[in-house]
């Protein structure tokens, strides 16, 4: 079982995207290395160019993930944790791919549409063509294994696609690329911001009080739980009591899944409190659960020479993984 998955470097990591995101890599790592597979995880640098971007940002927003992603769990040793741009057999590989995808199956990409909208003319080609890479990214090293989430289950069909059509028209008989499979990842949390309950916790939001953020100490998260935004009631009982209090329903939310209970099993113990007592609970619970990471995290995303080396380690098992590959590729085409 080999497993390959890709974040986009992001700056700025708060308790979303821990919750949302990164750990559910941490748990898949730990589930698959158990059963003697491997995780081959990458930041997708390369990715960023298919929308605006700021380029000064790149390098510290890929450096801060892979920082706020080994304080969270992620084990270089257990898994390849790498950056696509050190691997130059993506791109190469795409270039290669290009000649076996057609317009017609990328045309039909839903993400392209939306992305795109009405203009079109006024995308980049890289917006079109980024599912390519994403192909490029999971076949470049046999993955038998891909997560996606809803929103890229069309993508990984195009992939298996595409590795399809290259082993019929140009493998001889022999599989040039294993088609990989999906997983559909255990749902992941879906936080909101701590004062508006309609809004999803976001970086981008301009107020700090919004979120938890990976980097906030003790005192911090305690004051930010406190102020967060609240209805008067006292909590349910259960968790249909919830329906129609977003803020409430958030802050159990969060409680539940940082405690790895039901929200139906914290409300047995809180319904009927009011907020008051509930507040300190869930902070203390953030606090602990966060200090371990938060003290990792600060330590190492100032520790430049410590992740250059996380990553040129990465880059140099992946592409032992991807070469093989690649050399299968070109003798295929008659390269
Ligand atoms: P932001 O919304 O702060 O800009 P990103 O869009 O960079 O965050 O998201 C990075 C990852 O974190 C994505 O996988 C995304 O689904 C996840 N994520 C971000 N915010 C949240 C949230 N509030 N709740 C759950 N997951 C989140
Ligand atoms: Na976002």
């Amino acid at each position: 079982m080999r497993v390959v998955s890709g974040i986009q470097p992001t700056g700025n990591l708060h308790l979303g995207n821990y919750l949302g995101a990164i750990r559910n890599w941490v748990r898949m790592q730990d589930d698959v290395t158990a059963q003697g597979g491997q995780c081959l995880y990458f930041l997708a640098d390369l990715h960023a160019l298919s929308q605006p971007h700021v380029p000064a940002e790149l390098a510290s927003n890929t450096r801060e993930m892979v920082a706020a992603l080994v304080a969270c769990g992620i084990d270089p040793e257990r898994s390849i944790l790498f950056n696509q741009t050190q691997v130059p057999h993506h791109a190469e590989l795409q270039w290669l791919l290009n000649g076996t995808a057609r317009m017609g199956w990328l045309n039909r990409m839903t993400q392209w549409k939306d992305k795109a909208g009405k203009n079109r003319e006024g995308a980049s080609v890289a917006l079109f063509t980024y599912p390519v890479l994403q192909a490029a990214d999971v076949l470049l090293y046999q993955a038998t294994h891909v997560p996606v989430g809803d929103d890229q289950k069309q993508h990984l069909e195009l992939a298996r696609d595409i590795a399809q059509k290259f082993n019929n028209d140009f493998g001889a008989g022999e599989e040039v690329f294993t088609l990989p499979d999906p997983i559909i990842p255990a749902e992941a949390a879906r936080i909101m911001s701590l004062r508006d309950g309609s809004a999803k916790m976001s970086k981008s939001d301009p107020s700090d009080m919004s979120r938890i953020n990976l980097t906030d100490d003790a005192e911090t998260i305690m004051t930010k739980v406190k102020k967060a935004r609240t209805d008067p009631e006292p909590l349910p009982s259960d968790k249909g009591g919830l329906d129609g209090r977003p803020e409430a329903a958030n802050l159990v939310g969060i409680y539940a899944a940082m405690s790895g209970e039901s929200q139906d099993a914290v409300l047995a113990r809180f319904g009927g409190e009011g907020f008051g007592k509930f507040k300190p609970a869930l902070g203390e619970l953030l606090v602990e659960s966060l200090a371990p990471i938060n003290a990792r995290f600060i330590e190492l995303r100032q520790d430049r020479a410590a992740l250059d080396a996380i990553l040129r380690q990465g880059a140099e098992k992946a592409r032992k993984l991807a070469v093989p590959t690649l050399e299968k590729a070109y003798a295929a085409l008659g390269l």
